[in-house]
């Protein structure tokens, strides 16, 4: 197995690819002859400087050997166009192979990118030394960096992996609470997606829309305290009856609270409120803008769902008919412009339908 490692990096250091810069056609040559008895087969050379910066986007070397004193542009030049180029986070090594080098020209060709300095006349080991420790230290770089990218997929894989687990779960609580009047579980998603409409509707922030979609599907959750003779019972409820309905904003509030979670102290907050009228006359006595937003969006949203879907006491209304119940309330029990939002909202998905069965009908 690690012979097989070993190979493999052994390959991809001889596939390198490498990038000869030398105005001497006789350098060249030699780093050709020397490149090539090593085992290197994948380069290319250039002895005129004013062509690197198109050589190296095309071919994208992973080491530069750069001599420094060059007709037209000299090796300072060309690191620095090659430099801006370079992708960031990429680990480029150039060589530059020199006659002579001053210690502020070590200094200068150290800060425009270069990783190693040879001077002329070039010892062969010396050279394939420096050129198989840089390629090293590339390929060491690249794999590094592939495993931090890979690292970092999977924490944003596990991150939404945990997400989606918070909002089945709310899901789940959600329609376990609701079972028995809804044993399809479909009742507060529907919920949540109306309020989510209505609050984008009338122009909450896409932040909040989304805690409201999340949050409002758990409005009922207190009704897990009401018994079944209650709450599945076909005919009117008595006055005590009713009073035990009553409880299940309080008791869904208890459920929810004590958090530190913005979603669930929003979901606290629609099960304590969401049965307060506009006009004052709900469960508590609150009354307008004193009522929590999220809560009145959820008032109408979940009335229309209610209207619209069969429960064990009534048959469910036609989308129109209910639409009507609702806006007969605007000003009572629901807010006018959720109530206004709610009937425009229908109104614009009603009309390419009834603009189909016009051309249908001829
Ligand atoms: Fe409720």
């Amino acid at each position: 197995m690690e012979t097989t490692v070993k190979k493999m990096k052994e390959d991809s250091l001889n596939n390198a690819r490498i990038l000869i810069v030398d105005d001497q056609e006789a350098n060249v040559l030699l780093l050709e002859r020397l490149l090539r008895a090593s085992g290197y087969t994948n380069f290319v050379s250039t002895q005129d400087p004013r062509q690197v910066l198109q050589i190296y986007l095309k071919s994208q070397p992973d080491l530069i050997l750069l001599d420094l004193m060059m007709p037209y542009l000299d090796g300072f030049a060309v690191m620095q166009q090659i430099q801006s180029r370079v992708p960031q986070g990429d680990y480029l090594p150039i060589l530059v192979l020199t006659a002579e080098v001053t210690t502020d020209a070590k200094q200068k060709a150290l800060t425009m990118g270069a990783k190693d300095f040879l001077t002329k006349p070039l010892d062969a080991i010396e050279v394939m030394l420096r050129i198989r420790n840089l390629l090293e230290t590339r390929h060491l770089h690249q794999r590094l960096q592939n495993q931090n990218e890979l690292l970092e997929e999977r924490v944003l894989e596990q991150t939404r992996e945990l997400e989606q687990a918070r909002i089945e779960i709310l899901q789940r609580l959600a329609a376990t609470a609701e079972y028995r009047e809804d044993p399809t579980g479909e009742h507060p998603k529907r919920v949540g997606e109306t309020a989510a409409m209505l609050s984008h509707a009338v122009g909450l922030p896409k932040a909040q829309v989304e805690l409201i979609r999340l949050a409002a599907p758990l409005h009922d959750v207190g009704k897990v305290g009401v018994p079944d003779s209650v709450l599945q019972k076909p005919g009117k409820l008595t006055p005590e009856e009713f009073e035990q309905v009553k409880t299940h904003t309080a008791l869904g509030a208890k459920i929810l609270s004590g958090t530190q979670v913005p979603l669930l102290q929003l979901a606290e907050e629609i099960a304590l409120y969401h049965h307060e009228h506009w006009d004052g006359g709900g469960y508590a006595g609150l009354k307008g803008a004193s009522i929590p937003i999220a809560a009145r969006l959820v008032a109408v949203a979940e009335a229309f769902d209610v209207l619209t879907h069969e429960r064990s006491y009534r048959k469910a209304l036609a989308t129109q008919e209910a639409l009507a119940e609702i806006a007969k309330q605007s000003g009572r029990q629901f807010e006018p412009r959720l109530v206004d939002a709610l009937l425009k909202w229908h109104k614009r998905r009603e009309l390419p339908r009834r603009m189909r069965e016009a051309i249908l009908a001829g």
